[in-house]
């Protein structure tokens, strides 16, 4: 277990980079092994009532053509997706009221039939509605914390509540969820001293995911002008996870191919186990500019073996299970 100072040192010091990575790699290896989880996902909407100053997605952006995709034909993808061989779906939106529980629910359900894992990662919602959610089937839930640093989160999150999150995040395990979390990194303001509180954060509190992700400019937010995030730095924040949460599962995230063209690859070989292909329809793909130029090298269908040659090439193998914690 390492110290918040002895963390924020490593986070500081770029001279041993190259021996974390390679350190979270061997943990990687010895704890969850060398397959990598596939999860396939769907960006089912990209309507959101929030106003995060950082995200694309935002309410009040106007540039940006909305969609919601009916739930039969989220339930079709999903169909396509399992066919396909995943053995996970995950369905992501913005923060949209138009899903109601019911109509969640009935996805869900359908979903569960195709006999696999399910994780929803649609923002903030009431403790019955995640009761509702678990009890048709849901096995996993993504919430990042984004921050866990309460006066950025206030700054960046207008009208939203740093302790509704976190009771979210606490419903969801009491509700007995795998569940997930994780933060931005290189947050205007954002000092490497929260994002050790960051990462101590996530240790204490045990989630079974954590997603780490360089921030990345949007023009059509408050924060077009802010400099991106940095990819070692993002990749040094992973890396840590991993070696404080031997046996988690962490994904080799999107934002981290758009600052470099071999991002997943190098997260993978720096501490993550999955990877997120999407597999949405791309005539809705381009709409779900969380930021700009996410990537969608190898994303497409047709092109998920270029995904997969580049994992055999590294040495490791895509997994056949569902890949739950502690099922190596
Ligand atoms: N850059 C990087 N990641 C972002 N997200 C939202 N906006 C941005 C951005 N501009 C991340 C948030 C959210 C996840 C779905 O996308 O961390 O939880």
């Amino acid at each position: 277990m390492f110290t918040k100072k002895e963390i924020i040192d490593i986070l500081k010091d770029n001279t041993q980079n190259e021996q974390l990575f390679e350190l979270a790699d061997i943990v990687r290896h010895n704890n969850v092994g060398d397959e990598v989880h596939l999860r396939g996902l769907i960006e089912f909407s990209n309507t959101c009532k929030c106003t995060c100053h950082y995200c694309g997605l935002r309410a009040k952006n106007k540039n940006i053509e909305r969609y919601r995709i009916p739930p039969d034909d989220i339930i079709k993808y999903a169909k396509n997706a399992a066919e396909l061989g995943f053995k996970t779906i995950v369905l992501q939106s913005g923060e949209d009221n138009f899903y109601t529980r019911k109509i969640m629910c009935k996805i869900i359900s359908e979903i569960k039939k195709l006999n696999i894992a399910l994780t929803l990662s649609i923002g903030e919602r009431n403790f019955e509605d995640l009761k509702a959610f678990k009890d048709a089937g849901t096995d996993r839930y993504l919430l990042r914390i984004e921050t866990t640093d309460e006066n950025l989160y206030k700054n960046l999150h207008p009208g939203m509540d740093f302790n509704n999150r976190l009771n979210c995040l606490y419903n969801l395990q009491k509700l007995g969820y795998e569940t997930g979390s994780g933060c931005l990194v290189g947050l205007p303001n954002q000092t490497i001293e929260s994002l050790a509180d960051d990462i101590l954060f996530f240790k204490e509190n045990n989630f079974d995911m954590i997603g780490i992700g360089p921030f990345i400019s949007h023009p059509d937010t408050p924060l077009k002008d802010a400099p991106n995030g940095n990819f070692t730095l993002s990749l040094k924040v992973m890396a840590l996870v991993r070696i404080l949460m031997k046996d988690i599962n962490i994904p080799a995230t999107t934002a981290m191919e758009t600052l470099h063209p071999q991002g997943r690859i190098i997260a993978l070989q720096s501490g993550a186990n999955v990877v997120m292909p999407n597999v949405t329809a791309s005539k809705y793909q381009n709409k779900y500019e969380i930021y700009p130029n996410k990537s969608h090298s190898g994303e497409k269908n047709k092109c998920a073996n270029c995904l997969e040659n580049k994992i055999l090439s590294i040495g490791r193998t895509v997994s056949n299970n569902y890949g739950f914690r502690n099922t190596v």
